[in-house]
């Protein structure tokens, strides 16, 4: 893969469900200041992009922060990575997907004027039994993943273009409709409701690293790498302010409250007639889907690191056919965020998502802080600027982030946490490579 297919991964990975749903759920946080939610949400990645560029310049591998980690901290610390970035991809995946049923039933509604039950579209407790369309896209997923995967990377590129045409279409008709008025009072919700919102939506900026997971396939690592990962995150800022911006000009913010295909609804409700929504919401359908498949793709590459670490069981690594396909790794992956796409609702997933993120860049950070103490003489193609403030900022944001979550998802983090320490302790600790090590 050269620099464009990196950056499109990347790109690939990140514009989803963040920017078309959760848009809706973070703008009554914070009122039309939602835009500079978004900033600060990038801005907290950008400082974990450098520490990222600067990692993957020198230490070009395939499992991302997880590797990086590993080789700066050591073991434990890189389970612990790992183990956050199963929240980061795997989880998120689950989130995506239920993103997707949101257009789904969306889509259904505006062109054959029905949707499935409400038992079969939404998880337990939210009114529904099980989300039938959020475990349909994984499985279709799978099978994607099952095929092998040259010819997917090809077809992301494509989609990518597709994906950043329907935002720029969403923009170019939601400021026919623009009022300057519905921007004001900007931030009625202060400043405590920029930073709740942009906890919620540092969601839409996870996976700018994906190209990072691809270490290995890049033709040229050390250079493409940290360029890929800085280019995507400046494209998807630029997107997602002009997307937010064009939103909130065009409905007053209350109305999002409750909005699930929030941009179609804008659309629907901002212009006289059905069609944008229409086809904003099929390119939806296959922007999402695209998260999904690209989201999965990078934890099964993590879980094959991971796995040939002997952190986690050798059936991860295993591969076979032609294609060299880590089958099992593919099915139980598919198999776990199945379940939870049906049975848990898109807020707990994406914030459980979040906190993972936040919390491994905070390590990639510290990575750097130490790697640069340890290992001065490494040669590194990208060093973060003005060092070390940068990667400090970079923990004190996703620190900011994580505290403005709420209650249920730091106690579903620290279980996690918990639960991941017991695995070191129980199987890594002694089946690892390094334990192995004479
Ligand atoms: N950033 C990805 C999305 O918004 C996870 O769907």
């Amino acid at each position: 893969m050269g620099l464009w297919q990196l950056t499109a991964l990347s790109i690939g990975a990140t514009l989803g469900t963040g920017i078309f749903v959760i848009l809706g759920e973070a703008a009554p946080l914070a009122g039309p200041a939602v835009v500079l939610s978004f900033v600060l949400a990038a801005v907290t990645a950008l400082f974990s992009a450098l520490s990222y560029a600067e990692l993957a310049g020198t230490i070009p591998v395939s499992g991302s922060s997880y590797s990086y980690v590993y080789a700066t901290m050591g073991e434990v610390a890189a389970w612990v990575c790992g183990w956050c970035l199963l929240l980061e991809y795997g989880v998120s995946v689950s989130a995506v997907a239920v993103g997707w049923g949101a257009y789904i039933d969306d889509l259904a509604r505006a062109t054959v004027g029905t949707t499935l039950p409400e038992a079969l579209s939404g998880p337990p407790g939210d009114g529904g039994v099980f989300n039938v369309p959020a475990v349909v896209v994984v499985l279709l997923a799978m099978a994607l993943l099952l095929r092998g995967t040259q010819e997917s990377a090809r077809v992301n590129t494509a989609v990518v273009v597709l994906k950043v045409a329907v935002l720029v279409f969403f923009c170019a008709v939601a400021f026919t409709a623009f009022r300057a008025g519905n921007l004001a009072p900007f931030a009625p919700l202060g400043a405590a409701g920029v930073t709740a919102a942009a906890s919620q939506v540092f969601f839409s900026y996870i996976g700018f690293d994906a190209a990072s997971t691809a270490g290995e396939e890049a033709r040229d690592p050390r250079r493409d790498l940290p360029r890929a990962i800085l280019i995507s995150l400046v494209v998807v800022t630029a997107v997602y302010c002009l997307v937010a911006l064009a939103a909130l000009g065009a409905v007053p913010w209350r109305q999002l409250d409750g909005s699930e295909a929030a941009l179609a609804d804008v659309l629907r409700s901002a212009v006289g007639s059905t069609w944008p929504a229409v086809l904003l919401s099929v390119g939806a359908v296959v922007a999402i889907a695209s998260v999904v498949f690209t989201v999965y793709y990078g934890q099964t590459r993590i879980l094959f690191a991971m796995s040939r670490d002997g952190l986690v069981p050798r059936v991860f690594s295993r591969v076979s056919g032609r294609q060299r396909v880590p089958v099992a790794n593919v099915v139980i992956t598919g198999a776990v965020v199945a379940v939870l796409a049906g049975v848990v609702p898109l807020g707990e997933l994406a914030n459980a998502t979040s906190i993972g993120t936040l919390f491994a860049f905070a390590l990639v950070n510290v990575g750097v802080l130490l790697l640069r103490r340890s290992r001065p003489d490494l040669p590194r193609t990208f060093r973060t600027p003005l060092f070390p403030v940068t990667p400090l900022l970079g923990v004190a944001l996703c620190v900011l982030l994580m505290v403005g979550l709420h209650g249920t998802t730091w106690v579903v983090f620290a279980a996690w946490m918990l639960l991941g320490l017991a695995l070191y302790a129980l199987y890594g600790r002694r089946r690892s490579a390094l334990a192995r090590q004479p």
